[in-house]
């Protein structure tokens, strides 16, 4: 196999129309603007529709990233989606997704690892490109976690919201793989799970649905703990790989579940708040969306120049994280 390089050529989102406002919720449940705002710095979020499945949003970021690469859909030879919440559990959404776009007979396949999705998903399509087998990877996080939440619990009624985020990663002659870590830890699942969703314990009945059992169920305090300290161990081993100092990253696009993880993980690893990516008030936590999302916002605003050190980090459900370091390459 011939091992080349391989770059992000282009980048794409999209979101429901449909916004839930902290004042909406406020409407909802025993909450406050003040109080999410200070905990969380979320101030509004997109909902789908209940038309308007995943596949529905990974096709619009889908289209949007293939059209700033100048790319048509006949032009990705594999097709990979990062979602916990798939059109259905079997055929994989990445399937609908081809179908939706009109292309046939390439391959086509979910991920499944919550919030640390985009991050698992970048690692595995840039290596799958880097082997020479495949030329150019449409890679795409979609989430519909608002079908998830149980909107009488305010603990995590407030966090969630909807939308996709894609990427079309291409070979090319410079490598802009610089340094991953990826973990997981599946021994304290009940830290952050969608219960009654699979095949372990009993099957779910009317009366689980009526208490909402299916629901999302977080220990939120703990997973605050974990994400601050596995976004900054993630930070570092894969700076440390890469051979890339702290002060030498010229964008960190983190994952987006509540401004004061973003801020305490930024703080102790002494990169100014200027260089983080932080779109928190708008979409609130997109699972595995949120990186993709936010890598696309700030790509439209033209921030990136040629040979920037991008830092993408995640944490989630597993309990699962990551790091990748990652140059951006314009030239193919
Ligand atoms: N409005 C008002 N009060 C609230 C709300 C709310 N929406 N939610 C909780 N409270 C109350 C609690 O009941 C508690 O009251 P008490 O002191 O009387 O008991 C008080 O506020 C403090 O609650 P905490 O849970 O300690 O609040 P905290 O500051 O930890 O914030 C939060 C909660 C926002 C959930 C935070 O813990 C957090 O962000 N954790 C990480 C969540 C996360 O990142 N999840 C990742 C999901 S990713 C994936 O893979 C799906």
């Amino acid at each position: 196999m011939n091992q080349t390089g391989v770059r992000i050529a282009g980048v794409g989102h999209h979101v429901p129309a449909k916004v839930l406002t902290n004042a909406d919720l406020e409407r909802m449940l025993d909450t406050s603007d003040e109080w999410i705002t200070t905990r969380t710095g979320m101030k509004e979020r997109h909902i789908a529709a209940l038309d308007e499945p995943t596949s529905e949003i990974a096709v619009g970021a889908a289209r949007k990233a293939l059209a700033s690469a100048g790319l048509e859909p006949k032009d990705v030879d594999c097709i990979i989606v990062a979602t916990v919440t798939p059109d259905y559990a079997f055929p994989a959404t990445a399937c609908i997704v081809g179908a939706k776009l009109g292309i046939q007979g390439v391959p086509a396949f979910d991920m499944e690892i919550a919030c640390s999705g985009f991050i698992y998903g970048l690692t595995v399509a840039a290596s799958m490109v880097r082997t020479g087998v495949f030329k150019r990877i449409l890679l795409i996080g979609a989430e519909e976690l608002s079908r998830l939440v149980n909107y009488e619990d305010r603990g995590t009624a407030i966090l969630f919201g909807d939308g996709a985020g894609a990427v079309v990663l291409e070979a090319c002659a410079t490598d802009s793989l610089l340094g991953v870590e990826l973990g997981a830890d599946g021994s304290n699942p009940e830290d952050l799970m969608l219960p009654l969703s699979g095949t372990a314990g009993p099957a779910l009945t009317g009366a689980d649905i009526a208490a909402k059992r299916n629901t999302i169920k977080m220990d939120g305090r703990e997973v605050f703990r974990f994400a601050v300290t596995k976004m900054i161990e993630a930070t570092e081993t894969a700076l440390d790989r890469a051979g890339v100092k702290p002060t030498e990253v010229a964008w960190v696009i983190p994952h987006q579940a509540n401004k004061r993880i973003i801020e305490a993980a930024a703080t102790r690893l002494a990169i100014p708040t200027e260089r983080v990516i932080v779109n928190i008030h708008r979409y609130g936590n997109t699972s595995a969306a949120s990186i993709p999302i936010a890598l696309s916002e700030t790509y439209a605003e033209g921030k990136f120049k040629d040979g920037d050190v991008l830092l993408f980090v995640g944490f989630g459900g597993g309990l699962s994280w990551g790091a990748v370091a990652w140059r951006w390459t314009t030239a193919n």
